[in-house]
């Protein structure tokens, strides 16, 4: 049903009017002589169409027009005036008015020109219906692309929230192990607080049942602004193959219009591509979980196994991590440093204990299977997806800066940064190492072979900055021989 008001402050005109558009079985029209009573309708009604005289009085029917756009921005506002003027045109126009009529009309042309503007407005209003179907489009483009879980749920509720205008949203998200809900994002909004308060979490007001992916939907009445509003609160729950993992929340406050259906059809399709996208995320972390406690077993294994190298791994993060801070690395590259020093010599774990333990120095034979632990690392941990970026560390801690080293003689900046840093510092950590067929060095002595071997084995720039870090007290006797803080657990964040 189209809501269709017409003022004119000429009974007649009014009657006329009315009398034409009865034919028309899907309009409820409305009329008045008054405009002030008209732009009272408009302010408390839905409206569709406006069709309005041009000058009652003192009264302007451009008053009429600004109410029913400030209202409705996407009516059809009709002007008719027995005095046109091209003035008077622009200025209709401008204001957003669809057209107008030069009194008298044919009633034909009236009809005429309102069907017309009706169609224009259902084209407008599809037109909205598609631009929700493009930015879905969006969240879906982004979900393929491997976006991380927590900007896609602001996008899902970005999205959500434009759907329907006047609206907001938000995600709550089930904890797997405590099972309670916690926000994990809400679109931005200054509501009332009974509005906030549901998109927080407050869902007293929706019954859900949790084993349906059906929304608890409660329409009522609200003042905001000392106005009253049609409210509608949503509640999708988010079903996965493991069961309800959280909700999605929708608060749509028009003040003349309950949520539609095709609009709850939209935001369906948030709630389960929301729901895809957390259920994915869980397999990937328990995934995660799972690979990690793999390879901390066989971190494990590797010093269980090399006893003369104990520890080793933990006191080259703790050197590392100063140099690396002097680099201004960030959180990441940090983490992945933690994890590439505590995993880089994991391929020793395919060199015989009679090798990696042989109390005296090793044969040339020998020699040449020790130097295959950086592939065989890579061949261990290279298929694990988030392992990818602490290769570097595996692969290349024992190249050489000059091209000597192994398994590739990469040279210079050839080789990655990750390496050339590692290399120093395993080195310098090796020296100080006791062996069976020598004792450790002391740190001085390692010292002095950094700078013996710089721009030959090492990067100079990575050897000038240990040598800074050890002047300025940052590597100093507790980092170097301090008892592990570390352990292998902090192979959690890669
Ligand atoms: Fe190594």
């Amino acid at each position: 049903m189209k809501n269709i008001v017409v003022v004119d402050d000429e009974q007649y005109i009014c009657n006329i009017i009315m009398e034409a558009l009865g034919e028309f079985p899907d309009f409820a029209v409305h009329k008045f002589t008054a405009p002030q009573e008209a732009a009272a309708f408009i302010s408390e009604n839905s409206v569709d169409l406006v069709l309005t005289d041009l000058v009652m009085g003192n009264f302007s029917g451009e008053k009429i027009l600004d109410a029913a756009l400030a209202n409705h921005p996407d009516a059809v506002v009709i002007l008719m005036t027995g005095y046109p003027t091209v003035k008077t045109a622009i200025s209709v126009l401008r204001r957003g008015g669809y057209d107008y009529l030069i009194k008298p009309f044919k009633l034909e042309d009236l009809k005429a020109t309102i069907q017309r503007g009706l169609e224009h407005q259902q084209i407008k209003r599809e037109n909205v219906e598609l631009h929700s179907q493009l930015e879905l489009m969006k969240v879906t483009d982004a979900m393929t692309s491997g976006m991380k879980l927590q900007p896609l749920l602001e996008l899902i509720v970005q999205t959500a929230a434009s759907v329907l205008p006047q609206s907001a949203a938000s995600i709550l998200l089930r904890n797997q192990t405590n099972r309670e809900f916690t926000p994990a994002c809400r679109s931005a909004s200054n509501h009332d607080p009974a509005v906030v308060g549901f998109l927080d979490g407050d869902m007293g007001k929706c019954t859900v049942d949790f084993r349906t992916a059906v929304p608890g939907i409660v329409n009522e009445e609200l003042v905001i602004d000392n106005k009253p509003h049609k409210c509608s609160y949503v509640a999708y729950p988010l079903i996965s193959r493991g069961g309800m993992v959280g909700f999605l929340n929708v608060v749509y406050t028009d003040r003349f219009n309950h949520i539609k259906p095709g609009q709850l059809r939209l935001l369906s399709l948030l709630a389960s591509t929301a729901a895809s996208a957390v259920e994915s995320s869980n397999q990937d972390s328990n995934l995660h979980k799972s690979y990690m406690q793999t390879i901390r077993s066989l971190a494990n294994a590797i010093e269980a196994r090399d006893r003369y190298t104990a520890g080793h791994t933990d006191r080259v993060y703790r050197i590392a991590r100063v140099i690396a801070r002097k680099m201004g690395w960030n959180s990441t590259r940090m983490a992945r440093l933690r994890t590439g020093c505590l995993l880089h010599d994991i391929g020793k774990i395919g060199v015989p204990d009679s090798i990696l333990n042989k109390p005296g120095q090793l044969t040339e034979f020998e020699r040449n299977i020790m130097k295959k632990h950086p592939e065989l690392g890579v061949r261990i941990l290279g298929g694990i997806p988030f392992l990818r970026p602490i290769m570097p560390y595996i692969i290349a801690h024992h190249e050489k800066y000059d091209g000597t080293g192994y398994p590739h003689a990469l040279k210079g900046e050839g080789i990655p940064i990750e390496g050339r840093l590692l290399a120093v510092v395993d080195t310098f950590d090796a020296i100080l190492s006791d062996r069976p067929y020598r004792p450790g060095g002391d740190p001085q002595y390692a010292q002095e072979e950094l700078v013996r071997n710089k721009g030959t084995q090492f990067d100079p720039l990575i050897v000038d900055l240990f040598l800074e870090a050890y002047h300025d007290g940052s590597i100093n006797s507790n980092i170097i021989y301090g008892r592990a803080g570390l352990n292998l657990q902090m192979l959690n964040s890669v």
